[in-house]
Parts: structure tokens; C-alpha cells; sequence
């Protein structure tokens, strides 16, 4: 069956499901109030994107460049190239980061329109998550295009020092991770500063 062989279909099959379950549940007459379920779905989109990104984070900095050292340069440059891991894992990677943030933001704009004032645990945990962003963006990701070959003509001491900015942004993401995620928990749950 297609949905067991084929990623995307399987992808679109969560969805439905999902979508399923909402449907009943509205239709039960128990689900919540509709501008209850945008801001809930918000929230879905917001982990959904939050641990398709925090989740290849800790892949590339537990699994994947730790390994990277002991391949040969024929083995690194079929990883680089179009379709290859190393270019999926970038895609879902960078689009991770950028919808987490954006549900994230609707979340922030909904507490705010809501006369919620948000606590300092999620303002310290957004502004942790924010950094981590940037970085994904602007350091990560562009540097990334050079050692991959994307954007073309980079020397190869160039990529040399790209890889060492990139590596210490992927570092810095991924110790900011551990605090931001118990911001992002606390905030609703325990909170820490009110
Ligand atoms: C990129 C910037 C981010 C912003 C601006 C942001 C913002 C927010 C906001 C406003 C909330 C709602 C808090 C509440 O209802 O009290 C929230 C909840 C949450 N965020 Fe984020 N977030 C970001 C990144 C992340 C990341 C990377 C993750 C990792 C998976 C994450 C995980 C969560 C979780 C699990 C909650 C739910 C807390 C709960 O209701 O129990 N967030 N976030």
C-alpha cells in the first residue's frame, strides 16, 4: 500500500486522520469553540514543526557530524548532492524552525489578543527559541549552501571555516534546546517567573 511506501502519502495519511478526529469531535457537540480550535491547532502546528525540527537538530549533532569525520570525500559528496540525506535533512530542518516559529508567534499574538499578558517563562523561552532560529537561517543554513555545493565556488578552506561558524551556532541551538523547551513547558504549566 502506497501510504507504507511512500513517504509524502504517508504524511497526508496522519493528516487525514487527524483531521478525522477533529470532525468527530466537533461534531460530538464537546469539541471546543471554534476560535478555541484555531488557537489549538496553532498549538498542534507549533509541536508538530517544533519536534520535526529540535528532532534533526539532536540527529545532525548526536548522529550525523560526529560521523561525518571517518567518511571518505566520494562518500561526503553523494551525501551533498541533490536528493541526497544531507540535503532532505536541511529542507525539513530550516522549514521546521520557520513554521515552529510562526505558529509560535500566533500563539504569542492570540495570549496577547486573548488580555493574556504573557509570563517571563515564555518570553525567556521565545527569546531562546528566536536565537535559535537566527541561527538556523543566517548562520547555519547559508553556510550550509557553500559546503554543499548549492552556492557554488567556495574554496575549500573557506568550507573548512564555514563548517566551524556553522558547527558552533548547531552547538549553541542545541544547549539553548534543553532551557527553551522547559521555558516553552513551564509556561503554561509550572511557571518559574510568574
Ligand atoms: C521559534 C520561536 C518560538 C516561539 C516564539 C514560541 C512561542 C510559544 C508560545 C507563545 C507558546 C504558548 C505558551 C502558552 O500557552 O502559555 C508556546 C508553547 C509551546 N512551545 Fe513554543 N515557541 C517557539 C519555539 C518552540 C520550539 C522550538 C519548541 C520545541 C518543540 C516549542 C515547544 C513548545 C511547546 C511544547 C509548547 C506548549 C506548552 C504547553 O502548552 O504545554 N516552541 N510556544
Amino acid at each position: 500500500m502506497g501510504i507504507f511506501t511512500n513517504h509524502k502519502l504517508a504524511l497526508i495519511a496522519g493528516f487525514v486522520l487527524a483531521a478525522v478526529i477533529v470532525g468527530i469531535g466537533m461534531a460530538s457537540g464537546n469539541g471546543p469553540a471554534i476560535n478555541e480550535l484555531v488557537g489549538g491547532l496553532a498549538r498542534w502546528g507549533h509541536f508538530l514543526a517544533g519536534i520535526t525540527w529540535i528532532g534533526l537538530l539532536y540527529y545532525l549533532n548526536f548522529c550525523q557530524v560526529p560521523s561525518m569525520g571517518g567518511l571518505s570525500a566520494d562518500t561526503k559528496a553523494d551525501l551533498f548532492k541533490t536528493d541526497s540525506v544531507v540535503r532532505r535533512v536541511m529542507w525539513w530542518f530550516r522549514w521546521g524552525a520557520m513554521f515552529t516559529l510562526i505558529f509560535g508567534i500566533i500563539l504569542y499574538m492570540g495570549m496577547m489578543h486573548g488580555g493574556m499578558t504573557p509570563g517571563w517563562d515564555i518570553r525567556i523561552g521565545g527569546l531562546f527559541a528566536i536565537i535559535m532560529w537566527f541561527n538556523v537561517w543566517f548562520i547555519i543554513w547559508p553556510a550550509q549552501k557553500k559546503i554543499l555545493g548549492i552556492v557554488e565556488g567556495a574554496t575549500a578552506d573557506e568550507k573548512l571555516a564555514l563548517g566551524k561558524r556553522a558547527l558552533i551556532a548547531s552547538r549553541t541551538n542545541t544547549i539553548l534546546s534543553i532551557p527553551m523547551l522547559l521555558l516553552m513547558a513551564s509556561s503554561a504549566h509550572f511557571r518559574f517567573f510568574g
